[in-house]
């Protein structure tokens, strides 16, 4: 029986407890399916970590992480110290010195939730997010001089490479040519962003035509909030930058529901490394050890994750445990509900034990 090792980083607020969650639901998985175990090893990496020893993660932790075949991480980010400590320090570290420069992020309405924006029918919004996660806006190019004085400067350098705006963008193409729509939007900023930008739009053109197969357009990225709001449904596949996709991807999961439900992949395509599987709401400080935290973004990420370990059938067994739960209205506050992260997770449990096949 094929042996997954995953490397489990809960990191910090309300992390530790979806990460747990997640554990116990992708434990009940495994059990079900019966072809497949997942050994998890915990990783005590984040703030507290950092407040006890002057770091996020000791500084042979890529070398600890990189035997593993997926990261699940749970979120970063807290009161005692520095938010760009703690992410560089930790996850933009892992992510860039894993090379996982594809973060995929889909959104759609999951059954049973009630999305803030009106829609003819759920199915209209059904997005997948490209977002460019390995240089661009956030490389880390940049610096101050001067500091604390009034002639103080600082330069924040976006860093746009033809290598990784070409890998990315093949990646969005080769990931929209698999959907029912095949369609792919190109999100860019070129008529003020005019060197950068400019040659993400060329080599977009220029890679569309390998594609013949895949409908394409181009939008500016402000005018793209518009039409992710006013026409969802014209919108299939969006690859963006660092930037513009952090921004979307927010605007996405909040349409479609909660920032709570939305997972996200950070992928190396290339399998050089272990690739990270997190949601995408962060640490959640005002809610954290309330036990109210929604798990649902961090096991919709866990089905990435075994998609991308290959395990398709407990993946889409997932999928459906999931979109069951959501259909009956087990719900945290954040959709408006009053279950527990624990309720929603036992309620999880409880699907994938009650499904079809296997054990
Ligand atoms: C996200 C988050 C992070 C990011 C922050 C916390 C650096 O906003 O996953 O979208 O932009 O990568
Ligand atoms: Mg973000």
């Amino acid at each position: 029986m094929k042996t997954y090792k995953i490397a489990a980083i809960p990191g910090d607020g309300i992390g530790t407890e979806v990460i747990a969650a997640g554990i116990e639901v992708l434990e009940s998985l495994a059990k079900k399916d019966g072809g497949f175990a997942l050994r998890f090893e915990h990783f005590d990496w984040g703030s507290n970590y950092y407040l006890k020893h002057g770091a996020m993660m000791p500084a042979d932790g890529l070398d600890q992480l990189k035997p593993f075949d997926a990261i699940y991480f749970g979120a970063v980010g807290s009161k005692e110290v520095p938010d760009h400590i703690s992410l560089w320090g930790l996850r933009l570290n892992i992510c860039q010195s894993f090379d996982q420069y594809a973060n995929v992020r889909p959104a759609r309405v999951l059954p049973g939730i009630d999305p803030p924006l009106k829609l003819a029918a759920p199915a209209d919004l059904d997005w997948v997010i490209v977002r460019e996660n390995s240089e661009g806006e956030y490389s880390g190019q940049g610096g101050r001089t001067h500091r604390g004085l009034p002639e103080e400067v600082a330069t924040e350098i976006a860093v746009f490479t033809r290598h990784g705006v070409e890998r990315i963008q093949r990646f969005a193409f080769e990931l929209a040519r698999k959907r029912p729509q095949r369609r792919l939007t190109l999100i860019t900023k070129s008529n003020a962003q005019r060197h950068g930008m400019v040659m993400w739009d060329e080599i977009f053109a220029r890679i569309a035509t390998d594609y013949p197969d895949v409908q394409t357009d181009k939008m500016l990225v402000d005018a793209a909030t518009m039409r992710m709001v006013l026409k969802p449904r014209s919108l299939d596949v969006m690859v963006a930058t660092n930037l513009h996709a952090d921004i979307l991807s927010d605007l996405a999961a909040a349409l479609s529901g909660s920032l709570g439900i939305a997972p996200t992949a950070n992928l190396n395509p290339e399998r050089k490394f272990p690739s990270m599987f997190e949601p995408i709401h962060g640490s959640a400080l005002d809610i954290a050890g309330q036990g109210i935290a929604n798990p649902i973004g961090t096991f919709w990420t866990a089905v990435m994750m075994l998609q991308h370990l290959g395990e398709f059938s407990a993946a889409a067994r997932l999928m459906g445990a999931i979109e069951q739960v959501t259909s009956s209205r087990v719900f945290t506050p954040d959709l408006g509900g009053r279950a527990t992260t624990a309720k929603v997770t036992a309620a999880l449990c409880h699907a994938i034990e009650a499904s079809r096949g296997h054990a």
